[in-house]
C-alpha cells in the first residue's frame, strides 16, 4: 500500500530532507585526501544532531553508523572505517535523518581531489540520470516512467544500472512502497499521485551491472571491480507540474 502524505506531512518531510541536504553539504566539504570515512561519519552525525534531528541509518537493521560512505567500486552501504581517502577516489555519501517522525534520505557522489575524465563522466551521468528520473515524477505518469528515464540515460552513456537495489517510497518508514527501480519499460507500476513522496536513487556502474555484498553484510561492491556512483533525492509529487525536491543540495 502506498501511503500518501498530506501537505502538512510533506512540510515535515521537507524539514527532515533539508537537514540531510545541509549535512551532506557539510560532509562533502570535509572530503579531502587523508581523511578517514569514520571521521566523515562523525561530521555527519554532528551536523544532523546539531539540527535537532536523529540519524536515520544508525541502528536501522543494525547498521552501525550515521553515514554510508561508499568508495570507488563500493556501490552503496559502505560502512565508515579507518580507511583514508586518497586523491583520485570517488565517494558516495548517503545520509538519512528523522524529524517529527518522518524520514529524509539523500546521497551524492563526490571526487577526492582530481579524478580522471572518465570517472568524472560516470559521476556526471549518474547525477543527470537522477534529475531525468525526477522530471518524470509527475501526475499522469507511472513509477517505471522514472525507471526508464534513468536506465535510458545511463545506458546511452555506456554505463550500467544496478538492479539489486532500488529507490523507494519514504515517510514514517525509511522504505515504503512503491519500489522505484532504475530500469524497466515505461508505463508500468503505480500511477503517481499528489502526496506521494519518493526517494529516487540511481546507482550506476562504469562496467558491468552485477554487484555482491561483502562479508560485513552491508558493503555492496561491483563484481567486476569497476567504479560506481550514486545520487539520491527525496521528492514529493505535486498536484500540478514538476515534483518538489525536498532534499535540495544543489542550491545550497
Ligand atoms: N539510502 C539508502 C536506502 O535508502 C540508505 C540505507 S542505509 C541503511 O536504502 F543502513 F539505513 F540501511
Ligand atoms: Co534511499
Amino acid at each position: 500500500m502506498i501511503i500518501l502524505k498530506t501537505p502538512a506531512e510533506v512540510l515535515v518531510m521537507a524539514e527532515a530532507s533539508r537537514v540531510v541536504a545541509e549535512a551532506l553539504e557539510i560532509v562533502r566539504k570535509a572530503v579531502c585526501p587523508g581523511i578517514s570515512t569514520e571521521e566523515l561519519d562523525r561530521v555527519a552525525e554532528e551536523a544532523i544532531r546539531a539540527r535537532g534531528a536523529v540519524p536515520a541509518f544508525k541502528g536501522y537493521r543494525n547498521y552501525p553508523k550515521t553515514l554510508c560512505a561508499s568508495v570507488n567500486e563500493q556501490v552503496v552501504h559502505g560502512i565508515p572505517s579507518k580507511r583514508k581517502l586518497k586523491e583520485g577516489d570517488i565517494i558516495g555519501l548517503d545520509l538519512g535523518a528523522i524529524v517529527g517522525g518522518f524520514y529524509g534520505d539523500s546521497a551524492v557522489t563526490v571526487a577526492v581531489g582530481r579524478i580522471p575524465a572518465e570517472t568524472e563522466k560516470l559521476v556526471q551521468v549518474t547525477k543527470e540520470a537522477l534529475f531525468l528520473g525526477i522530471k518524470q515524477a509527475v501526475v499522469g505518469n507511472r513509477v517505471t516512467d522514472i525507471s526508464h528515464a534513468v536506465q535510458q540515460h545511463v545506458e546511452s552513456a555506456g554505463f550500467s544500472v544496478v538492479t539489486e537495489f532500488v529507490g523507494h517510497g519514504i515517510g514514517r518508514q525509511l522504505h515504503e512502497e512503491p519500489q522505484v527501480p532504475n530500469y524497466g519499460k515505461p508505463g508500468q507500476g503505480a500511477r503517481l499521485q499528489p502526496g506521494m513522496v519518493l526517494a529516487i536513487e540511481p546507482m550506476v556502474n562504469m562496467g558491468r551491472s552485477a554487484v555482491r555484498v561483502l562479508e560485513d553484510r552491508w558493503t555492496a561492491v561491483t563484481v567486476d571491480g569497476s567504479l560506481s556512483a550514486h545520487f539520491e533525492h527525496t521528492i514529493a509529487v505535486q498536484p500540478n507540474g514538476a515534483p518538489r525536491i525536498l532534499s535540495q543540495w544543489e542550491t545550497l
